[in-house]
């Protein structure tokens, strides 16, 4: 790996637990795999603003079929690192989703309510399919029923940052994952 001229002081003080190399491999594979199940449905990838953006940016350039991108935001800790519990739609889908195929891309779940929420989101709606990808999957961490169809790395119950997930907004432009002490 080049050297970067910018090096957040986080990187001194706390431990890698996915370097940059692991990230990329595991969505190699998580790329080839949802490419076959997906060959000739056209997917609509919806990213889930902020965390996963960087993680969709990457897993999107790994499919190898026509797919379409779209993007929802929804709050987050506001800054701490406990959930609120309290969700909130910041921004809708644009797409039209009846009949379609459904992708939806996560950067971590954690109490599964995000999840929850983002399931039931196309609950007016007539989509043919919806699946869930998280890059991360906490464990020990669920407090509502739910289920991801693709994960990328199950994690210890910790915090963590980098590749999209921040603490107070800030580290997510590192490219490995920190556990923040
Ligand atoms: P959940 O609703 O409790 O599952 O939390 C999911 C959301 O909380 C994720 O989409 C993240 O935005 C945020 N989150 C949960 N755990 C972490 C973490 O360890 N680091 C950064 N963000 C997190
Ligand atoms: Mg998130």
């Amino acid at each position: 790996m080049s050297e970067r001229l910018y090096e957040p002081t986080i990187k001194n003080k706390h431990k890698i637990l996915i370097s940059e190399e692991q990230i990329k491999r595991r969505i190699e594979e998580l790329g080839k795999q949802i490419s076959e199940e997906y060959r000739d449905k056209c997917p609509i990838v919806i990213g889930v603003l902020n965390g996963a953006f960087v993680f969709m940016a990457d897993l999107i350039r790994e499919l190898t079929i026509d797919c379409e991108v779209d993007f929802v935001k929804i709050s987050s800790y506001g800054g701490q690192r406990v959930s609120s519990g309290n969700i909130r739609l910041l921004k809708d889908f644009d797409c039209h989703v009846d009949g379609r195929h459904v992708l939806v891309v996560e950067d971590i779940a954690d109490s599964g309510r995000s999840i929850k929420f983002l399931e039931q989101m196309f609950s007016d709606s007539d989509p043919k399919s919806v699946k869930i990808i998280s890059l991360l999957l906490k464990e020990g961490g669920a407090v509502v029923d739910f289920k991801v169809d693709y994960i990328g790395f199950t994690i210890p119950n910790d915090f963590v940052v980098g590749y999209g997930l921040d603490f107070d907004q800030k580290y997510r432009n590192l490219s490995d994952i920190y556990i923040l002490e």
